[in-house]
């Protein structure tokens, strides 16, 4: 009889057999012509309505009875049978290592699903490109050298927190729903940004070693939370911000419709990784140390990246309109980088991370220029 034999990876030295019989059931229905059927009273709760609301069939809409129950702990079995149905003995495990619900959860985590479904929106079709008109030279070089920086950065959203996604227990999938979505929101970020590089006559500039590093170490962070600290507090906060800030940046009305669509969904990224960090931390108050210490080392990345030219002054060029204007630039800059930093102090403390004592990024950006 043919068996295929899968490892357990969840049950270390033990081995889940599946027997691939060869259709004594089709041969007892040939014969018989009568169906099994038993699979009809094997099931779930059975018997509730789901009701759409106003907008439609939303995640929480099917939240009722026992599907609505989130389980703290993550099924034993480790697979991807679905939260709430039956489920056999001997489906193989996944080898999930996100198995608490802690770990990963966000009580907005449906909503932000929900929106970022809704609000999809295509780099092609709804940007009005054909506007784009020729810039000075000094403003077009300044505006590719933030794509190229944008299109360097963008995508470790989408790199990052999907290589956790599949290591999340499948119990929690609300949350591996809306990290699909963050991954198609960045990948949408990185080809915008790259389509602007292109589409009026630049190129792309200068890529930055500093930025690379701070990529890396949002990559290589130990857990799905020391992650998130890095990545949504900090490194997309930062952007958020800047985003926010879009009209003051964009040299032309295209340009400001590509942040203002790029903040849109920025906004949701960060508002899952601060939720998610509050409920970590409620749970587990000891993680703050390794938090701080993970943001220790970005804040330190981050000075020095706004410490090289390439970095600093495409955004003065662009804020004051010009070589020209380089030093009002530099002011308008200093504005922005007060933002920056008032932001993600306050989404620290939203999530319950006392981060003012212990941060090392001034507010003055002028301070960064002092000796
Ligand atoms: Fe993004
Ligand atoms: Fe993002």
């Amino acid at each position: 009889m043919p068996t295929v034999q899968i490892k357990d990876e969840a049950r270390i030295g033990t081995e889940a057999r599946i027997k691939l019989e060869p259709s004594s059931y089709l041969q007892k229905l040939s014969k018989t012509g009568t169906p099994d059927l038993a699979w009809m009273d094997d099931h779930g709760e059975w018997g509730m309505r789901a009701v759409p609301g106003n907008l439609g069939l939303r995640l929480k809409d099917i939240a009722i009875g026992s599907y609505g129950v989130v389980p703290e702990h993550g099924a034993a079995h480790n697979s991807m049978a679905p939260r709430g149905s039956s489920v056999p003995s001997d489906v193989p495990a996944l080898g999930f290592t996100v198995n608490d619900k802690a770990e990963c959860w966000a009580d907005n985590v449906m909503e932000l699903y929900e929106e970022a479904v809704a609000r999809q929106w295509s780099s092609a079709r709804d940007i009005p490109w054909d506007e784009l008109k020729p810039l000075p030279d000094d403003l077009e070089r300044a505006m590719c050298q933030l794509c190229t920086f944008l299109t360097e950065v963008e995508f470790i959203a989408a790199d990052a927190p999907t290589r956790w996604m599949s290591r999340i227990n499948h119990d929690f999938l609300e949350v591996k729903l809306f990290l699909a979505t963050q991954a198609m929101d960045e990948a949408r970020h990185t080809d915008v940004f790259r389509k602007r590089a292109l589409a009026n006559g630049g190129g792309l500039g200068k890529s930055s070693a500093l930025a690379e590093l701070s990529l890396k170490r949002i990559f290589d962070a130990g857990s799905f939370s020391a992650q998130t600290a890095r990545l949504h507090l900090l490194g997309e906060g930062f952007v958020l911000t800047m985003f926010r800030q879009g009209e003051f940046i964009a040299p032309s009305r295209v340009d400001q419709e590509i942040f203002r669509r790029c903040m849109q969904d920025e906004s949701r990224h960060v508002g899952y990784g601060t939720m998610h960090l509050r409920t970590q931390l409620k749970m587990r108050p000891d993680l703050a140390e390794e938090v701080h210490a993970e943001l220790d080392d970005a804040e330190s990345i981050l000075l020095q990246t706004f410490s090289v030219p390439e970095s600093v002054e495409p955004m003065a060029v662009l804020m004051g309109g010009g070589i020209k204007n380089f030093d009002h630039g530099m002011e308008l800059q200093g504005n922005l980088w007060r933002r920056i930093v008032g932001e993600y102090l306050q989404r620290c403390d939203s999530a319950g991370l006392d981060r003012r004592p212990r941060c090392i990024l001034p507010t003055d950006f002028g301070a960064l220029m002092a000796d």
